[in-house]
């Protein structure tokens, strides 16, 4: 028999991000165009038709979030309502029935409070992550969008998402697009990621933690690092960060971008970052929700390796927003207005 691990037997310290089956998960249907109440239910397994169009023609988009622990026992979400927003313009983009936002930060906050033994405990660096998700369903072939869809969330303590958490690691610039430059690079929709299985996966062969992803149109400029967005620190202390249509809007890169200006002092600019000019930069790193901030050592790109801060040492700008984001999520820090839930 397969050892279930439960709250008692987990090893906190040493998550990594995998799922682990926590005790309840929320579900709601949408049929004759509304949303059912939803419920809390222990079965982690969906019944569906084999006609769901999120099965052949890949709609459904999911949303990702955590909460966190503090000192004092209580837990926190970092800004929910901007995820409920996220997926609602993910539903728009892909035909989708939109789930109202209040009841989805209702909805994620009945399922950290019921998987309560679950959320990591404070000082280890752990969290719930939360992965809300809805696909369309019901007996379909044609292509057009589904009359009737799934919304739920389940929730998993995670650690890193990159071995090494806040260690530099290495990355390569990949050949391969994530996205095409009016697609769906901008919705967090299933068919991204899985665009982003071979070029992970040869990137990761060649000793990379994963892919940098260039513009589709030009392939001049950066775009996304892996499941993660980009920022560099320039010589001249600017934090700047890729504008474009086709990447996703990370909550923790606009957090980051309003972090750096607001409590660090940084200027700020999100726009075109050329892989020409990457020696402006004398920092660089991943973010997002799962990534939180990783370090990027060194980039890949063709023959050419290039070394920001250091291969093996956190730049000193990297540490405090690091130190500063993840002290108002843990709530060491105070938060800006709504930034807590
Ligand atoms: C997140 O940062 O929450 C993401 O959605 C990345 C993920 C696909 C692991």
């Amino acid at each position: 028999m397969m050892n279930e691990i439960t709250p008692e037997t987990i090893d906190w310290e040493n998550l990594d991000f995998s799922y682990i089956k926590t005790d309840y998960r929320f579900i709601s249907k949408y049929k004759d165009g509304k949303w059912d109440e939803g419920e809390l239910t222990t079965d982690n397994q969906l019944h569906i038709s084999e006609g769901s169009t999120a099965l052949h023609y890949g709609q459904q988009c999911f949303e990702g979030m955590k909460a966190y622990r503090t000192e004092d026992g209580s837990i926190n979400l970092f800004r929910p309502f901007e995820n409920a927003k996220r997926m609602n313009n993910s539903c728009e983009r892909l035909l989708m029935a939109p789930y109202p936002e209040d009841k989805f930060v209702e909805a994620v906050k009945e399922v950290v409070r019921a998987n309560e033994e679950w959320v990591p405990p404070y000082g280890t660096g752990a969290s719930l992550y939360l992965r809300p998700f809805m696909i369309g369903i019901g007996d379909n072939v044609g292509i057009k969008a589904a009359d009737e869809y799934i919304f739920s969330i389940f929730a998993t303590p995670v650690g890193s998402y990159f071995k090494g958490g806040m260690k530099p690691s290495n990355f390569l610039v990949s050949t391969y697009d994530r996205a095409a430059p009016r697609g769906t690079g901008a919705a967090k929709v299933g068919g991204n990621y899985a665009a982003s299985l071979l070029p992970g996966k040869e990137a990761k062969g060649r000793s990379f933690s994963d892919a940098v992803y260039l513009d589709p149109e030009t392939h001049t400029k950066i775009e996304e690092v892996g499941a993660a967005n980009f920022f560099g620190i320039t010589k001249d202390d600017v934090f700047v960060t890729p504008k474009s249509p086709s990447i996703l809007p990370s909550i923790t890169k606009y957090s980051l971008l309003w972090l750096a200006e607001n409590r660090l002092n940084l200027k700020t600019l999100e726009d075109d970052v050329y892989i020409k000019d990457i020696d402006q930069f004398k920092e660089a790193g991943a973010c997002g929700t799962a990534a939180v901030i990783a370090p990027i050592g060194g980039l890949q790109i063709e023959e050419d390796f290039h070394v920001f801060y250091s291969e093996t040492e956190v730049g000193p700008v990297t540490k405090r927003l690091y130190n500063e984001l993840t002290g108002i999520q843990f709530g060491e820090i105070e938060a800006p207005d709504g930034w807590i839930e």
